[in-house]
């Protein structure tokens, strides 16, 4: 939507691989956003970032570059167990902070982002970016309009590959650093997607293993789990999965809803499939006015601009991501404690609120402690 005021001043922290499509999607907004400085504690990462997307003012340090720019908003692309603590420090700059997934590493983290929200009136914001493709927009709208009818069964599937040198990286593969493996890494993306349609979740039972990588964490988990509305699901977190896929699928009472992709979509990798009698929802599906938006970073930076230019809140709010990372909690803790585990259970001082592994991993840990 193209906008009046003068483009909104941004900054990146931390300038390594998912950076690029940070910044990449931020030129193809030149007119809305203007990327004025990044930061990172590797200078040469830093300085040729700057170079390759002609950022103008570029530090090692994100505390001096809040100091010494004027912005509306700072995305957070750092290894996970330094977003909590970025995104505090840029709130208590007074600036909203965009943080890749996931938000934190805890629910206890999420709390504190929650309370640095409170005191400081600033936003944490986390990027979720295949919520935003057109598609999806419209199937949370179709659902939430009741035209779909009940929502009864879904299936979750994030079935990929990593190899071993993968996790050569110090920060993959580890509790401490990552928060997990595929169920807080990278199925998130799809379980996220899947509630942002089918809304909050009452009790998971699931199960965890650590079948072939050189990891801390689980290389795959699977889940059974019922929402609020009575449906019921199955998610599957796989790095160990040669072809790969990423699966959603929902069986509405008058329609089946199908993505299949891998990294990101468009219109061509949904089918929509109407139940026998109620063949005319078709039409409302394939609303030829809709412009094909493929799913990615690029849309949900135009969706805060947007929200943000109307004078509204824009997303993924805490609280949203508050409920995908606390689905992450209990898939981790009914796994590891061998229960099912109901909402809003993980709470307190539970092992699982302070950290996924909650202290219970039935494993031995590989990987050599950080210094
Ligand atoms: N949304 C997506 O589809 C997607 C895809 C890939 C990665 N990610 C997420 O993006 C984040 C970064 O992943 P990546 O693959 O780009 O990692 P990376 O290791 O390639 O880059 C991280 C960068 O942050 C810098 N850094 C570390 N600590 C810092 C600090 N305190 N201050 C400033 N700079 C710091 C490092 O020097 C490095 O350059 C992770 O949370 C990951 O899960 C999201």
């Amino acid at each position: 939507m193209p906008s009046s005021r003068p483009p909104y001043r941004v900054a990146i922290i931390g300038t390594g691989g998912i950076a690029g499509a940070h910044a990449a999607a931020l030129a193809e907004l030149s007119e809305r956003a203007r990327l004025v400085a990044v930061a990172d504690v590797d200078p040469t990462r830093a300085a040729d970032f700057a170079n390759k997307f002609s950022v103008p003012h570029v530090f090692t340090d994100a505390k001096a570059l809040l100091e010494s720019e004027k912005l509306d908003l700072v995305h957070i692309c750092t290894p996970p167990q330094t977003h909590a603590p970025l995104a505090s420090l840029v709130m208590r700059a007074g600036v909203t902070a965009l943080v890749e997934k996931p938000t934190a590493l805890s629910l206890r983290e999420m709390d504190q982002l929650a309370a640095v929200q409170e005191q400081t009136g600033s936003r944490v914001l986390t990027v979720f970016q295949h919520r935003y493709g057109a598609a999806a927009v419209r199937l949370r709208r179709l659902a939430a309009s009741g035209a779909l009818g009940r929502p009864l069964v879904a299936t979750c599937e994030t079935l990929w590959y990593r190899p071993d040198e993968y996790f050569d990286v110090p920060w993959r593969g580890r509790w401490d650093v990552e928060g997990g493996g595929p169920t807080m890494g990278h199925g998130i993306h799809q379980f996220d997607l899947m509630l942002s349609v089918l809304g909050p979740w009452s009790v998971i039972t699931a199960l965890a293993g650590r079948q072939a990588r050189p990891t801390d964490t689980e290389d795959v988990s699977v889940a059974a789990v019922r929402f609020d509305n009575g449906a019921l699901g199955t998610v599957v977190n796989s790095l160990l999965s040669p072809r790969e896929t990423s699966r959603l699928r929902f069986d509405f009472e008058y329609a089946t809803v199908e993505l299949e992709h891998l990294y990101g979509y468009r219109e061509e990798h949904w089918r929509f499939t109407p139940a026998s009698g109620h063949e005319e929802l078709s039409d409302l599906w394939a609303d030829a006015d809709e412009p094909d938006i493929t799913s990615g970073h690029r849309v949900q930076f135009e969706a805060v601009f947007d929200a943000w230019d109307a004078g509204q809140e824009s997303g993924v709010t805490l609280l949203d991501a508050r409920s995908t990372l606390e689905f992450a909690a209990a898939t981790y803790a009914s796994a590891f404690r061998g229960v099912p585990v109901t909402a809003g259970e993980l709470a307190g001082d539970d092992p699982f609120t302070l950290s996924m592994d909650g202290g219970a991993v039935p494993w031995e840990p590989v990987k050599e402690t950080l210094v």
